[in-house]
């Protein structure tokens, strides 16, 4: 089963988008942005790859072992661009097997506040019209560029961004980029339309100086045959924060990368507990 397609326009959320997103809990828009706008953020990334000291820093980011939550590069990353690296990328020893621009799994968390060209891409008039429409006083949380390595592109297990983007009541959603042409061969996406009106299952917060993953309810996923959001180049997925996705890893010799922002609502609250922190020097803006 593939997703339902819309095409972009400079007039934001149109009224079929907006019937699509609450009932599927998802919109895959394609052309979104242009192939030269994805090319511009596929250099500044490297770019950002090419200053990173792998022999000083190396942070796994998986979600299967959580090794992650316990390092402070990974808390202390909310406002911050830090580097995190794919787990196969290193031997048994803690080597990097492969040069560091095939080994980093992602940058994370505040790219869209500190870096001008990722700023201006989360702030491109198209997105902030369409945001409008999702959005009473949108605030720009979060942001990560994911590269999905060709070979050891690492699998993202079935979860709920509001799991990690938590806000009472939940307005979390989440603008995802396709750069790169991504489908089942290299780690696309999967999501389960319309389970984004059940429950949140689990919340990653902080406990002290640690990071937890709560259960807050055991119910398991609902029965909804997964949809693939095979997204071209350019495509955007826009993701609502109670909506199951998941992306298997990267086995083939392509890359697929993607941008990721997320988005909250001014009005709601962002409990102390979240793990995804801001120091007073960085507040939240808007588009
Ligand atoms: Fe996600």
């Amino acid at each position: 089963m593939s997703a339902p397609r819309f095409t972009a326009t400079d007039h934001g959320l149109s009224p079929e988008m907006r019937a699509a997103f609450e009932t599927d809990g998802y919109l895959l828009i394609e052309d979104f942005v242009t192939p030269d706008m994805c090319d511009r953020l596929i250099a500044r990334a490297n770019a950002l790859v090419e200053g990173f000291d792998a022999a000083a820093q190396r942070t796994i980011f998986s979600t299967k072992s959580v090794a992650h939550a316990a390092d402070r590069y990974f808390q202390e990353s909310g406002d911050s661009i830090r580097f995190f690296l794919e787990e196969e990328a290193l031997d048994a020893a803690g080597n990097l097997t492969r040069p560091k621009a095939l080994a980093i799994n992602k940058l994370g968390h505040a790219m869209h506040d500190l870096d001008p060209v990722f700023s201006a891409f989360s702030r491109q008039p198209r997105l902030a019209a369409l945001a409008r429409g999702l959005f009473r006083d949108p605030l720009l949380l979060q942001s990560m560029y994911i590269f999905k390595q060709p070979g050891i592109g690492g699998e993202v297990s079935w979860h709920q961004d509001s799991t990690y983007l938590y806000t009472e009541p939940m307005s979390c959603i989440g603008f995802w980029f396709a750069l790169e042409d991504a489908d089942a061969s290299n780690g696309g996406m999967l999501a389960m339309p319309g389970a984004h009106r059940g429950s949140l299952r689990k919340r990653f917060r902080h406990v002290g100086d640690s990071l937890i993953t709560e259960t807050l309810d055991e119910a398991p996923w609902p029965d909804a045959t997964p949809v693939a959001l095979n997204a071209r180049k350019g495509s955007l997925v826009v993701l609502h924060g109670l909506l199951p996705h998941y992306s298997s890893p990267n086995r083939s010799p392509r890359s697929r990368h993607a941008y990721t922002l997320h988005v909250i609502d001014a009005a709601a609250t962002y409990p102390a507990d979240n793990w995804l922190r801001r120091g007073a020097h960085l507040p939240l803006k808007g588009f």
